[in-house]
């Protein structure tokens, strides 16, 4: 369906859960509360969520956390998710550290791509920055070249941190090794980011065009995402630019997101929200929870506020939103 502004929304995040096996200071860092199982939605009523989606014109959804795959039968949820009539797409992102055992599973019920989170190549770094213990580097080095043997559609995804400025061609050199787009993201002040230093979108591309001279921005289409996507003949992979903050791109957005917590949210920096946690454990009908769906894709906001920082009512972190 169309927004009060005519856009076709036709793609929705769900978080399935908020909790993670990293702490990430800019997104999840040690101490955060967690939310109590019992206000999680089940599998059950994310598909119930999905399905009235569906009906409404999502074909296309992506699959969040916190960490998605920390919670217990994930696979299976992808893969119910996948199989729901009209659904044509279901992508995941990651920071893949439990993706390796679940790798050939989630190929096997049809997960269509996975973006996965790597702020750094220093496996030093990886642990100051994630709070991981342990040789992450090397493991998730080896699934990128699974992934891509499976033929699966991968990304990395780059916080722009001030922690990872000095690494920004160490990083984008994945995409010359492997045929997986590299994605630097702009730091959002959003729960924790808006305490974290980032740099400039615009300065990383210009010190990738100082490695890469014929880096070139391209037309194609490589996911749902608001991710614009550059070129080398060097590279086998595309870099791309996720420029939330100082680029607007609201006027092509096609996406709603449902927390792990059933909160439908319109736009990720406003708290509006529609609760259809209410509607689904109060006995409502499909028809309910679909005019519900409907209202609130209609409602819409035109477009983030990230540039006057006090209009941001979000109030909630990005593990809890799934990103
Ligand atoms: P694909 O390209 O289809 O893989 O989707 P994606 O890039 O949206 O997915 P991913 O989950 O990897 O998100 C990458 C980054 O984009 C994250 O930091 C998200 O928070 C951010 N992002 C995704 N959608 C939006 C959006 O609608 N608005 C803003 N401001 N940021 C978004
Ligand atoms: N700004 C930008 N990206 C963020 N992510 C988490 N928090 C932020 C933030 N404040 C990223 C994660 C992950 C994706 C879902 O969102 O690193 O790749
Ligand atoms: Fe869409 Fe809101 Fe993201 Fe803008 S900030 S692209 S309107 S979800």
């Amino acid at each position: 369906m169309t927004d009060q502004y005519g856009r076709a929304i036709d793609y929705m995040r769900i978080s399935v859960t908020d909790r993670c096996n990293l702490r990430c200071q800019y997104c999840m860092p040690d101490g955060v509360t967690l939310t109590p199982h019992s206000e999680i939605l089940t599998y059950e009523e994310l598909l119930r969520v999905a399905a009235q989606a569906v009906a409404l014109g999502v074909t296309k959804f992506k699959v969040t956390g916190g960490e998605p795959l920390v919670r217990k039968g994930c696979v299976d949820f992808v893969g119910r998710l996948k199989a729901l009539p009209g659904v044509e797409q279901v992508t995941m992102t990651t920071n893949g550290l439990l993706l390796s055992k679940q790798l050939e599973a989630l190929v096997a019920v049809g997960l269509d791509a996975v973006n996965i989170s790597l702020d750094t190549v220093d496996n030093e770094k990886y642990c100051r920055l994630t709070g991981y213990h342990g040789q992450a580097l090397p493991q998730l080095t080896a699934l990128l070249e699974r992934c891509v043997a499976h033929g699966m559609r991968t990304k990395v995804n780059v916080v722009l941190l001030e922690e990872n400025r000095d690494e920004l061609p160490a990083l984008a050199a994945i995409a010359q090794r492997l045929p997986v787009d590299v994605r630097f993201i702009e730091l959002m002040p959003i729960g924790y980011g808006a305490s974290a230093a980032g740099f400039s979108p615009d300065w990383a591309l210009e010190t990738l065009q100082g490695r890469w001279p014929d880096l070139a921005p391209v037309s194609e289409r490589r996911g749902n995402g608001p991710a614009h996507y550059y070129a080398s003949a060097s590279l086998l992979g595309r870099i791309g630019l996720i420029d939330a903050v100082s680029h607007t791109f609201c006027v092509a957005c096609n996406r709603v997101r449902l927390t792990s917590t059933g909160l439908l949210k319109p736009c990720l920096c406003y708290e509006t929200s529609t609760d259809l946690k209410a509607i689904l454990r109060g006995g409502g009908s499909d028809a309910a929870l679909r005019e519900a769906l409907r209202q609130a894709i209609f409602a819409k906001p035109r477009a983030h506020c990230f540039a006057r920082r006090e209009d941001i009512t979000e109030q909630k972190g990005m593990s809890q939103i799934g990103g």
